[in-house]
């Protein structure tokens, strides 16, 4: 079940507009293949296409992509290439989430069977907050050599994420919720986290288990017994949360494979779970396009077309576990186009039993 939940903005004849940004590295192949899945299943999604890649990074192609994402108010992106050496440029990836106020970044991090990975039968959920802390973009250098990054978290974004995920747990009954900080070295900022996450559990949400951990701590657990999170949540701010999400990939078989949700109370962005881009690997034919698809899966229900999701759901698993069709990354030899084409075959056999021509 999706937390937050809006009746789409741009419909029009039973037909949804949601933004597409396709990004940089594998982002718009991986877009061509949904477009391709989508109009074979008949979807009723049409894609408003904005390229704010690295090869538009004006300020305009953002402004656009915003502007476009206000009016549909669903979009499907790739990943956007961040220039490290430009201290003046901010990410569009963050520019995106803060302006949008998609204050919620939620993954669902579980094994699949057929996938090899270390660790058997994890199911974790991770809720990070999204838009302030370490990523408030305040920097200076106050003297040479002397640089000040400044940290930013409010009781009010606080208190927003951790309703999140005590009403998440309650609503797709998940039994425990594990706040992860630094609250022993950042007493104040990581000490308001906690406080406000432990007052929650203790006054609003008595019936969801709480506990807490320490973020390096939480980081050696995930790794070597991964299983004590299972069926429970780990409420992150920003910066843990995103270093903590992308190990949370990777135990379960890496970049390829999971969806990251972005919401905030009006809209709502799908992409993969790890933001990289996969540029080393563009245009060979050979990336995993599960994410995408399962990020492409994330926003139909979130339009509420979870008869397409469904089938999408069933002809991914049918390919990927039945079929055992996998890409390199996941130690198989397929091409993502012959993922594409064991979708659409499924694709096709589920409309044949459900009669649909
Ligand atoms: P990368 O994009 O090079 O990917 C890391 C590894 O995962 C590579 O070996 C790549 O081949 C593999 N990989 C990625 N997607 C895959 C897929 N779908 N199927 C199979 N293998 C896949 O990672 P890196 O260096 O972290 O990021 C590249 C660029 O992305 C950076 O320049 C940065 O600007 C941008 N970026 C990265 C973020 C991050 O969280 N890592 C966040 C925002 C932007």
């Amino acid at each position: 079940v999706i937390p937050i939940h809006r009746k789409p903005l741009a419909k029009y004849g039973g037909r949804h507009t949601v933004t597409v940004l396709p990004g940089d590295g594998i982002g718009p192949e991986m877009m061509a293949h949904l477009k391709r899945i989508f109009t074979f299943a008949h979807v009723p999604v049409d894609f408003e296409v904005l390229d704010i890649g690295s090869r538009d990074l004006s300020d305009s192609a953002l402004d656009n992509a915003i502007i476009a994402i206000e009016r549909n108010g669903v979009a499907l992106k790739g990943n956007i290439e961040t220039k490290f050496d430009d201290p003046q440029f901010k990410s569009r990836n963050m520019e995106l989430r803060r302006r949008l106020d998609l204050f919620a970044n939620i993954l669902h991090c579980k094994t699949v069977p057929t996938i090899p990975v270390r660790h058997k039968e994890i199911d974790i959920v991770l809720i990070r907050e999204n838009t302030e802390g370490e990523y408030s973009g305040i920097e200076h250098q106050s003297v040479k050599g002397v640089v000040e990054s400044i940290k930013v978290v409010t009781r009010q974004k606080i208190e927003q994420i951790a309703t999140l995920a005590f009403d998440f747990a309650l609503a797709n009954n998940r039994k425990k919720i594990t706040a992860i900080h630094k609250a022993n070295i950042q007493k104040l900022g990581d000490g308001l986290f906690l406080k406000v996450c432990r007052e929650m559990a203790e006054t609003k949400y008595k019936d969801v288990k709480f506990e807490h951990m320490i973020v390096d701590n939480a980081s050696m657990q995930l790794v070597s017994r991964p299983e004590q999170f299972n069926g429970g949540i780990l409420l992150m701010p920003n910066l843990y949360g995103n270093i903590i999400s992308n190990i949370a990939c990777g135990l379960v078989g890496g970049p390829g494979l999971v969806s990251g949700m972005n919401l905030g109370k009006k809209y709502a962005v799908f992409e993969t779970g790890t933001r990289n881009t996969g540029t080393s690997i563009a245009g060979k034919d050979v990336a995993n396009p599960t994410a995408f698809i399962q990020a492409a899966i994330d926003m139909l229900r979130y339009v509420d077309e979870p008869l397409h999701a469904d089938r999408l759901t069933t002809a991914l698993y049918n390919t990927l576990i039945v079929k055992k069709i996998h890409t390199a990354d996941i130690g198989g030899t397929a091409k993502t186009s012959e993922i594409i084409e064991g979708v659409i075959d499924e694709l096709k056999q589920i409309f044949d039993k459900e009669h649909v021509h």
